[in-house]
Order: C-alpha cells, then sequence, then structure tokens
C-alpha cells in the first residue's frame, strides 16, 4: 500500500490547480503530449487533458490513478494513468512536457536522488520540450532546483520563474494555510 492510499479517501486532497499554472497552459502552444510524474488523484492531469493536452498520469498510489480515471472517463479526457515509481520512468522521448507539482522537497537525505531525478530528465527530454516543477519556495530550494539544471550541462530557455501562493484547505476541520510555491518551467533548445 502507497503512502498516499489512505490520504487520498478524502476527495481532491489538495484542491485546485495554481491558476498561474493552468493560464501557462492555456497560453501554450501546441498542446502536445504531457506526463505527469507523482499525478495524485489529478488535480494538473485532469484541468490540463480539459484544456486539450494528451495527459500520461504516473504515480506509486494506485488509489489516485483509481480516482483520475474515474473522473477522466466521466469527462470523456484523453488520460492514461499508470501506476508506477517515477525514478524507474524512462519514456520521456515520448513526451512534449514533463510536470512534477510538490514531487521535490530537497531534504538532506533526498536531495541526491531528487537532483539526479532532474538531470535525468533534462538530458532525455525532446529538444522544444518543455520541463515545468513546482516546489516549495522556502530556504534554499529555489537555488537547488536551478543549479540542478544548470549543471546538467543542458542548455534551456527560461519561460517562467516565478512565486505563487498554494491556498489549502481542509474540508473536514476548515484549517486553511497559504503557502509560497515556485513554478519553473524550461524549453530545452
Ligand atoms: C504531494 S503529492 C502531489 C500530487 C500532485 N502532483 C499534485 O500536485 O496534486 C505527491 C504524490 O507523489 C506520489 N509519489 C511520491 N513518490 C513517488 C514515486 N517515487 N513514484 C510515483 N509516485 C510517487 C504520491 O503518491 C503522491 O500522489
Amino acid at each position: 500500500m502507497a503512502d498516499y492510499d489512505t490520504h487520498y479517501q478524502t476527495e481532491d486532497l489538495f484542491g485546485e490547480p495554481y491558476p498561474e499554472l493552468i493560464d501557462f497552459f492555456k497560453h501554450y502552444e501546441p498542446k502536445g503530449k504531457l506526463v505527469d510524474l507523482g499525478c495524485g488523484q489529478g488535480r494538473n492531469s485532469i484541468s490540463l487533458a480539459r484544456l486539450g493536452y494528451k495527459i500520461t498520469g504516473i504515480d506509486n498510489s494506485k488509489v489516485g490513478i483509481d480516482q483520475l480515471y474515474t473522473t477522466s472517463k466521466k469527462e470523456g479526457l484523453y488520460v492514461t494513468g499508470l501506476v508506477g515509481d517515477i525514478y524507474s520512468f524512462d519514456s520521456y522521448q515520448d513526451f512534449d512536457i514533463v510536470l512534477l507539482d510538490s514531487m521535490f522537497h530537497f531534504e538532506k537525505r533526498d536531495i541526491k536522488r531528487e537532483t539526479n531525478l532532474i538531470d535525468k530528465i533534462a538530458k532525455r527530454i525532446i529538444r522544444n520540450g518543455l520541463i515545468c516543477i513546482c516546489i516549495q519556495d522556502t530556504g534554499q530550494k529555489r537555488k537547488i532546483l536551478k543549479d540542478a539544471f544548470a549543471n546538467s550541462g543542458i542548455d534551456f530557455d527560461i519561460l517562467n520563474d516565478s512565486t505563487l501562493t498554494y491556498n489549502y484547505e481542509d474540508k473536514e476541520s476548515g484549517y486553511k494555510s497559504k503557502t509560497k510555491y515556485c513554478m519553473y518551467i524550461v524549453r530545452k533548445k
């Protein structure tokens, strides 16, 4: 049983996608094939499929992937869901866009594994492919993220480097929080 299986008993646990992320992808062309690594219940996948992107969502929570499928089937959206480990995923050549939202934390014990994954994606994504990463904007995280791209030795255009506010609400307890997030979107030259 994956860590998030229990958490996902709560519907739409993470709420709405960031309006800035949706706005960026609404205006971006072409609307290609996007892989959402760690898609969870499909907070971003579903909204992006509604915009016309062809989505593959990968998560190790079967509960999350089942919910993604249920919603996308109801609406007839172009969504494929795969239960799997994003660190084993290797088919970057099949996608125009790679999205990772709230997947990196850069804690001491994780930093090498996480920056190695950024390096792998940077190297394997196709030319003109987009990488969109959203992380909590605290401490050195934004710098670590940018350094990981710089250290890959691959040239990218930076299309977006912004600060967002993530509004979270626990529907059961009414608890609300606002967290600063960084959205970083690059395109391989
Ligand atoms: C904080 S949630 C973010 C979910 C989604 N990206 C969003 O922003 O709504 C982290 C997600 O990553 C998944 N996850 C964590 N490690 C994973 C791994 N190694 N492979 C696949 N999924 C993973 C969890 O099951 C969970 O759904």
